[in-house]
């Protein structure tokens, strides 16, 4: 997907708090071997690295764009590469992602497959966004489903695959993972007007929708735009975030 990593970043502030979070869960032991997927533009990535003392950290991302940006944070203990997260290869003492598995399809497969690549004593912990039910992608998905745009989008509609929290749960005891921890959390933002609700989701949600839609890509921002004003007429707009938290240890 074409991800633009000033879009991205139009809203650090809020997207550094669950990171925030995350990074409570992680176990502190020095000389880690650890990976972050779906790295992004890699400033998360650095400061994983800096809180794990004598640690060796590979970011991993599929896109060239955001690769670039995070290559100007590699240095020792910290290296960043091309890759796809669903096909993670390698043995890992941390498996490490902030809001990037919710771009890989099937869970209940991707969990597992993330899982087995984890050494003895290894971690796994993950945040994802799981506001797919908020009316901001309610609309997406209802403007999308719209002509011309359903036409110019063959009929694709993208649905988040992020399951319920207690399969993740689930998922991990059946794997027989230790520490097991799921919950989820709601970030209360306040946005200047519905204008930026569409501004933060050109930056995710919409990034798929763009990719495919080719010329009508302006006239479905704004449908999308129109949509949103309808549904948040008020100033500021109160804009709930809703996010999905694990975490779980190998034993053996
Ligand atoms: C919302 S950004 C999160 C970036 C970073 N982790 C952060 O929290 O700022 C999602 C990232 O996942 C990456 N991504 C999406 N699908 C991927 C895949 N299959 N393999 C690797 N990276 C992927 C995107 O390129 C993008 O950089």
């Amino acid at each position: 997907m074409p991800w633009n990593p000033t879009q991205y970043h139009k809203f650090n502030a809020e997207r550094s708090a669950p990171f925030d979070d995350l990074l409570k869960l992680v176990e502190i032991r020095p000389h880690l071997k650890v990976v972050d997927l779906g790295c992004g533009t890699g400033e998360l990535t650095l400061r994983l690295a800096d809180s794990l003392p004598n640690s060796d950290v590979l970011g991993l991302d599929n896109s060239p764009q955001m690769l670039e940006r995070a290559s100007v944070h590699a240095r020792s203990g910290l290296r960043f590469q091309s890759g796809d997260q669903s096909l993670l290869s390698g043995d890992w003492d941390l498996i490490l992602s902030n809001a990037a598995l919710q771009w890989t399809e099937n869970h209940n497969a991707l969990i597992p497959h993330l899982f087995a690549h984890l050494n003895a004593n290894g971690q796994i912990a993950v945040q994802i966004p799981s506001n797919h039910e908020h009316t901001s992608h309610r609309i997406i998905r209802e403007v999308a489903a719209r002509e011309p745009f359903r036409t110019a989008l063959d009929g694709w509609i993208r649905y988040a695959p992020v399951l319920p929290i207690e399969s993740y749960a689930e998922i991990f005891y059946r794997l027989g993972a230790e520490k097991i921890i799921v919950f989820e959390k709601i970030y209360t933002h306040v946005l200047a007007d519905s204008a930026a609700i569409v501004e933060w989701i050109s930056g995710t949600a919409l990034v798929p929708y763009f990719e495919r839609i080719g010329n009508l890509r302006e006239e479905f921002a704004q449908t999308i735009r129109a949509e949103m004003k309808k549904a948040f007429p008020e100033t500021p707009v109160f804009y709930p975030f809703k996010r999905t938290f694990f975490s779980a240890f190998k034993t053996q």
